[in-house]
């Protein structure tokens, strides 16, 4: 039966009354609040006068070819573009990264057709999305070790690893899990001596970077301006604060774009040219994009830019108030890496939660331990306080309740698992070890994630992805 508006407006308030916060600050991660509500109206509005256009074809909405150039302009000019360089609007970061690693695979493929087996030179703090475009496309993701003081790419590493079948080095500005900026100025030196492209990965540091710059912070060259560097991504939908399905992939110049754009003729409808992923797309993410930008204008960004800067310094320097957290290494931008020596930081995660915080636990990997994720934007310096509050009383908590480590006969019992060889039942049995589901009521996520997160923690990567693989097949389930 049909609903009515009010009743299908109510029962969709109430769907979201267990999600987190997406304005306010309390949220540290995922949602990008810029503390001002006249953003979100702009970005609202915006939004939906565009939401029924189609970007499937630019020649007959050619408003969107129009905002699309625009936006991509702007961010050519903010990365130091010169008239050469071009890009495209996509839905995030991760649609971006995959482009960018097809449009390598597809010249090598005209370039270079001996090399029939291509790889990517990465560091292990390049996002995971360069390991997702590895699997779709093919080429071999080969990962390379980083300076686990600075958290940064270690060049000379990377130049071991590339070899003749190297197409594409990455480096991050900054990376999610440490906010540091790599080496890209050396970087960029590598690619030239070995003829081979150089990603920059400004998913998350792109947009911000130059405005800490310009607010006098010291931030490495990361951009156009440095030679080798032959493709760039930049989310929106981060710290642009515009809706999410916002970011954009910019290629030194026009020759290397046309890799990443598909096109097919051969069939029985209509051609088909796309320039990313999705054929059909809404026009309204960029039309809200184009809204955002012009409406918070440059003078706009560097305000929030210096709340920002202002918060992250905030905590940096009250979290020694905090004496079982520490900052990871010294981070460039406004993403932080809380680790502990004292107590487990996947209990304080939980007890943030009973204070209506969330911050993110990362897992340990390569030498980096465990630690507390804050994404830091324009919302939180009003709340740095109670957080550094809070973050006491949540480690004190965690002190008195600690949940106990895997032990060791678990540790061996899940190093010695082929993930390959388990059934349904073992992965019934596994989740249900691991405190979600397996009791005939389908798998729930417990409101105290930190035993999960303790386990996942000590398990071989390989077996926590398909553990994953097989909870998210268990939970995406229509009703019945
Ligand atoms: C450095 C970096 N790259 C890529 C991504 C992926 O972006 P998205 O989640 O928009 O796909 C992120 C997301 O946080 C990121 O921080």
């Amino acid at each position: 039966m049909a609903l009515h508006e009010d009743e299908l407006f109510a029962r969709l308030d109430g769907f979201r009354s267990g999600d987190l916060d997406t304005k306010g600050g309390r949220t540290w991660a995922y949602v990008y609040d810029p503390g001002r509500a006249d953003i979100d109206r702009i970005a609202k509005r915006a939004l939906v006068e565009f939401h029924d256009t189609n970007a499937l074809d630019p020649t007959v909405f050619p408003s969107l070819l129009h905002l699309e150039n625009e936006v991509v302009g702007l961010a050519r000019d903010h990365l130091r573009g010169d008239d050469a360089v071009v890009g495209s609007f996509t839905t995030g970061g991760t649609e971006s990264i995959m482009l960018a690693v097809k449009a390598a695979r597809d010249r090598a493929r005209e370039l270079r057709p001996e090399v029939t087996r291509p790889t990517m030179v990465l560091p292990v703090t390049a996002h995971a999305a360069f390991h997702k475009a590895a699997h779709y496309f093919d080429v071999e993701a080969v990962s390379v070790p980083v300076d686990t003081t600075t958290w940064k790419a270690d060049v000379d590493a990377m130049a071991d690893a590339v070899d003749d079948r190297t197409i594409l080095l990455v480096g991050s500005a900054v990376s999610y899990a440490h906010g540091v900026v790599d080496p890209i100025p050396e970087l960029g030196r590598l690619a030239l001596e070995r003829d081979v492209l150089l990603h920059v990965d400004g998913c998350i540091g792109g947009f911000v970077l130059p405005h800490f710059r310009r607010l006098g912070r010291e931030v490495t060259d990361f951009d156009f301006s440095v030679p080798g560097v032959t493709s760039i991504s930049m989310d929106f939908h981060k710290y642009a604060y515009c809706p999410k399905g916002a970011s954009v992939v910019l290629y030194r110049d026009a020759s290397l774009r046309r890799h990443q754009l598909y096109a097919k003729a051969a069939w029985t409808g209509y051609t088909v040219i796309n320039t990313t992923i999705q054929s059909t797309k809404s026009g309204g993410a960029l039309a809200a994009t184009w809204a955002v930008l012009n409406y918070v204008g440059d003078e706009g960004y560097l305000e929030i830019a210096q709340r920002t800067l202002d918060a992250v310094d905030a905590i940096r320097s009250g979290i020694e108030s905090v004496p079982d957290l520490e900052v990871m290494g010294s981070p460039e931008s406004n993403l932080i890496a809380l680790s502990s020596d004292s107590v487990n930081v996947f209990d304080v995660v939980d007890e943030m939660r009973t204070h209506r915080w969330y911050v993110q636990p990362q897992l340990g990997f390569a030498g980096s331990r465990e630690n507390i994720h804050l994404s830091v934007g324009g919302a939180s310096l009003a709340l740095v306080p109670e957080l550094l509050e809070d973050l006491r009383a949540a480690c004190d908590a965690a002190r008195a309740r600690p949940t106990p480590p895997a032990d060791d006969e678990i540790v061996a019992l899940l190093h010695s698992l082929d993930p390959a060889t388990l059934g349904p039942d073992e992965f019934d049995l596994l989740l249900a070890g691991a405190g979600i589901g397996g009791d005939g009521a389908g798998p729930e996520v417990p409101e105290r994630t930190a035993g999960i997160n303790a386990i996942l923690n000590v398990c071989p990567p390989e077996l926590a992805e398909r553990v994953l693989v097989e909870f998210f097949n268990r939970i995406f389930v229509p009703p019945t």
